[in-house]
């Protein structure tokens, strides 16, 4: 990066859904949720800095001119898909948001050479992604955090996090529970929750898929094919608590499997294929297409890999419970 001021990097984790159940359509376009969301050791990087600083000991309100630049880094891709570099893309849209909420930017697209005719101050964002990109992992969700995170350390805005997870609920219903991390039990659009209790660390295989399968088609499907559930998580949540592998496995649940199915059948056998060579259990993260397989141990994950071999495109074995966002002042 070529930053000439300070910098910061955050590594920031990847989420899965351990339970996800859809209680039904609401007024405002989401679904009612009720979610059990655990980070997993699949890890992007954003490293965020400052370029043409007016100069050491300057006015906080030199900033109020700052622009926002995005570079993707030199991730690996596992999904194949790129990431958006647009305005539309999450990292940028929470910088520019966090900005505006601290004082620090002006509204998007103000951005005004100062009375001597020089370029605004520029902060940079660099992504280097291992997140499948649109894979149900919420990877431009993971982004977004680590921008409300690292932004917030680089630019002293000393927001609470408590602040950032508000802002970061306009973001996206995956954000607020990727600002803090661990193992959260969540509500509503997904984003009112509360961490719950995890004993012990669980092995996963993460098959990836290259077609992404958009969020909104995922949930339009649910809606025609689908009727709102009752199922609650308390399995789950024991399971966590006691550090039962296998209960977790028997207890995993996605009631958004039959929508992505039905859009996808492929991965309705990939899952009977996990379960077939041994996996404690198998669910679709999130809206999917990736598909996660539960084993006993670092070693299983890696015999279920071997036991599927060329059937499976780029598997990632990864361990969770991990904890939030990483901030690492460079
Ligand atoms: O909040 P997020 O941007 O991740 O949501 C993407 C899309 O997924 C929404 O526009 C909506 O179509 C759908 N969604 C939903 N109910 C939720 C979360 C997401 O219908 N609780």
């Amino acid at each position: 990066m070529a930053a000439d001021g300070p910098r910061v990097a955050v590594r920031v984790p990847a989420k899965v859904n351990l339970f996800l159940a859809v209680r039904g359509a609401r007024p405002d376009g989401f679904h009612e949720l009720v979610t059990v969301f655990q980070t997993i050791s699949v890890y992007d990087e954003l490293r965020v800095g400052l370029v043409g600083l007016p100069g050491r000991g300057h006015h906080p309100a030199s900033r109020r001119r700052m622009r926002l630049e995005l570079r993707a880094g030199e991730g690996r891709e596992p999904s194949g898909q790129d990431m958006p570099v647009g305005e539309d893309n999450l990292a940028l849209r929470a910088g520019q948001m966090l900005g505006e909420a601290a004082g620090v930017l002006e509204r998007a697209g103000d951005s005004r050479r100062d009375a001597a005719g020089r370029e605004p101050p520029r902060t940079v964002l660099d992504v280097t992604k291992a997140i499948p990109v649109a894979g149900g992992m919420a990877g431009g969700s993971a982004d977004a955090a680590a921008a409300l995170v690292g932004l917030n350390e680089l630019w002293g805005c000393e927001l609470p996090r408590e602040r950032l997870r508000e802002l970061a609920g306009q973001l996206g219903s995956d954000v607020p529970f990727l600002v803090v991390g661990g193992t959260a039990l969540a509500t509503g659009r997904g984003t009112a929750m509360a961490q719950v209790l995890c004993r012990g660390v669980f092995h996963w295989v993460v098959w990836t898929e290259s077609e992404p399968l958009p969020t909104p088609e995922v949930y339009r499907a649910w809606d025609r094919h689908c009727r709102p559930s009752e199922v609650e998580p308390d399995a789950i949540l024991q399971a966590l608590r006691s550090e039962d592998a296998v209960a977790l496995g028997a207890a995993l649940h996605n009631d958004l499997e039959p929508a992505a199915f039905a859009l996808r059948p492929g991965l309705a056998q990939r899952k009977q294929r996990l379960l077939d060579v041994g996996a404690l259990g198998a669910v679709l993260s999130g809206s999917g297409p990736t598909m996660l397989a539960l084993a006993a141990d670092r070693a299983h994950a890696q015999s279920l890999v071997a036991a599927l071999g060329d059937e499976m495109r780029a598997p990632i074995v990864a361990r969770s419970p991990v904890g939030g966002p990483d901030v690492l002042r460079l």
